[in-house]
């Protein structure tokens, strides 16, 4: 199974992909993260990237499909998140025969989103996903699972946050209607806490999300 995950920036996006992940066998694949991990290597792309990514806006398309063909498997079962961000990319995907059987639309308040992306920390070795108030760690600054330390995301900056809100407007809400005209489309309400939304994610995914591991 295919899954695309949709929402703006701080809807559980990554969250809810990591738990597919280690709960039912999908491999997650984040744009974001991948792009993060090309600007930390300090690629020819990263560099490239970098520009975009701390000011809030989308990174060219040239760039992001070049990461993206690089590590995923169109044959596997994964989770998209954070691609697409526009139409052309979500034609690339069609025009590639690697397209999802179902989009979801992760449904969740802007202020919610504020207060997600500011409590936001992540593991700098593992990548598990923390919030200061909502998931903490049990110590402080450090990562449960392998004990690497946490940071902040340069782009979870009050400023920055307000952009990436504008620009998912602008830009990437439109894929909503998109995946509706193509019948694929599902919504998941993403306001609650983790495990709540999860749960409403599988209900949603019916069979397909229940039978797969665990
Ligand atoms: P990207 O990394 O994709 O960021 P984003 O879409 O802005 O989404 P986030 O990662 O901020 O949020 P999320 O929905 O994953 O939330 P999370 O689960 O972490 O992209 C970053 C940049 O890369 C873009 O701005 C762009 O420049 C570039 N880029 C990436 N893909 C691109 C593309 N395809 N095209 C062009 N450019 C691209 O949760 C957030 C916080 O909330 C966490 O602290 C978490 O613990 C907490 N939380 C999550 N769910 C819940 C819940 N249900 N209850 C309580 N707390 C929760």
């Amino acid at each position: 199974m295919k899954i695309i995950l949709l929402g703006p920036p701080g809807a559980g996006k990554g969250t809810l992909a990591k738990l597919l992940e280690e709960r039912k066998g999908f491999s997650h694949i984040s744009t974001g993260d991948l792009l993060r991990k090309e600007v930390k290597e300090n690629t020819a792309l990263g560099a490239k990237a970098k520009k975009f990514m701390e000011k809030g806006l989308l990174v060219p398309d040239s760039l992001v499909v070049e990461v993206l063909k690089k590590n995923l498997n169109p044959n596997g079962s994964f989770v998209l998140d954070g691609f697409p961000r526009n139409i052309s990319q979500a034609k690339m995907l069609e025009e590639n025969n690697i397209d999802a059987d179902t989009a979801i639309s992760l449904k969740v308040k802007d202020a919610i989103v504020i207060s997600r992306l500011s409590g936001r920390r992540i593991c700098s070795k593992c990548g598990k996903i923390y919030h200061l108030v909502n998931m903490p760690p049990k110590k402080e600054g450090v990562c449960d699972v392998c004990g690497g330390a946490l940071f902040q995301r340069e782009d979870d900056r009050e400023e920055v946050i307000k952009k990436r809100l504008e620009v998912y407007r602008k830009e990437s809400e439109e894929l909503i209607g998109y995946y509706a005209e193509r019948s694929k489309l599902k919504e998941v309400d993403a306001n609650a806490e983790a495990e709540e939304t999860y749960r409403k994610l599988i209900e949603v995914l019916g069979e397909d999300g229940k039978k797969r591991k665990n």
